[in-house]
């Protein structure tokens, strides 16, 4: 792939991630106008050309969820329309992953529909951050790189959680993602039983591990109303571990509560990533810490023709200009 081919665009949703992504590949975002009709349709306009070129999207379909969806349906579409070359649809954040199975018998697959959706406009490679489900890449006949922030949030947590901390798996789901994260601190896991009572309200039935007096690093891959670990830290608290307690998640949705559900007097720190902008829900315990080097360092294996089997293991660290790409904030 030829620098010169290549142009990136930015949805509405994180242009803050998406400029600190082109500012790393020295490489300016592309001229696009993205508003609402006045019935709160979406529209879009794409002011370079991209005939023949290989065009970047990036936008995380977090909240609102349906406008930056048909936003980044709609910037795909613009370009394909216009003879792009290829479409690579950069999305941090995948919304609706949590519809990945039907619970019951009238239920859709919203993940699966959207995969649909994605490729009828054009798109043929998707990059995600931590998927909520690696199943979700099956839903793509197109090429999906679903790229780790673990090793960017490892970096970070490194000299920050206390010695003897163990990871904790707040359920089944989260444990091939707790065993990475303690390879990495080079410590052990416990993983809690958890059972969702609601879209909204979860209870942890037992703990499987050794928690007493021990510091605890609870990981997930989302905070969205911070229902799941509230409830973790209860049950850990009860189990005998030490209040000290670190939060990292991939993905802070943060949803109107979770502050306060995070405000927790055992918890020392809430780490999450820029995959989804944080706007003005910050408080004192919350670092964010930026996946803008992971995005730009795939952006540039992509341009190269390169593996990218080396941001899985180290998490990147250089661009091809020498700066560094793992930064905290
Ligand atoms: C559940 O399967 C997910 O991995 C997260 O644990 C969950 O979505 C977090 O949501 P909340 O913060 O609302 O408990």
């Amino acid at each position: 792939m030829r620098r010169d081919k290549v142009i990136i665009f930015s949805g509405t949703a994180n242009p803050a991630l998406a400029k600190s992504v082109a500012s790393i590949l020295d490489s300016p975002l592309g001229d696009c106008a993205i508003s609402r009709f006045p019935d709160g349709e979406v529209s879009v306009r794409i002011d370079e050309p991209v005939r023949g070129r290989e065009v970047f999207l990036i936008q995380p379909t977090s909240p609102p969820v349906n406008d930056n969806l048909v936003e980044l349906l709609a910037m795909a579409d613009a370009c394909h329309r216009s003879s792009a070359g290829a479409i690579t649809a950069i999305v941090p954040y995948f919304g609706y992953a949590r519809s990945d199975k039907r619970h019951g018998r009238r239920e859709p697959i919203t993940a699966s529909m959207i995969a649909v959706l994605m490729q009828a406009v054009g798109i043929r490679h998707v990059v995600m951050v931590d998927l909520h489900s690696s199943q979700i890449e099956g839903f793509f006949q197109t090429a999906v790189d679903n790229l780790t922030a673990v090793p960017t949030l490892c970096e970070f947590l490194r000299r920050r959680v206390p010695s003897g901390t163990v990871v904790i798996s707040p359920d089944e789901g989260r444990v091939k993602m707790a065993i990475d994260y303690a390879r990495r601190l080079d410590t052990s896991i416990a993983v809690l039983h958890k059972e969702r009572k609601s879209g909204t309200e979860t209870r942890v039935i037992n703990v499987v591990g050794e928690v007493r007096d021990r510091p605890c690093l609870i990981i997930d891959d989302m905070i969205s109303t911070g229902g799941t670990i509230a409830e973790s830290i209860d049950a850990l608290l009860a189990a005998g571990a030490r209040p000290e307690i670190t939060i990292a998640a991939s993905h802070g949705l943060l949803l109107d509560g979770a502050k306060e559900k995070l405000s927790h007097a055992a918890i020392r720190e809430v780490v999450v990533t820029d995959t989804i902008p944080i706007f003005n829900k910050r408080w004192p315990q919350l670092q964010v810490v930026s996946v803008g080097p992971l995005i730009a360092a795939a952006i540039q294996c992509f341009m190269e023709d390169r593996s990218l089997t080396a941001l899985f293991r180290n998490g990147l660290i250089r661009s091809a200009n020498g700066r560094h790409l793992t930064r905290g904030h």
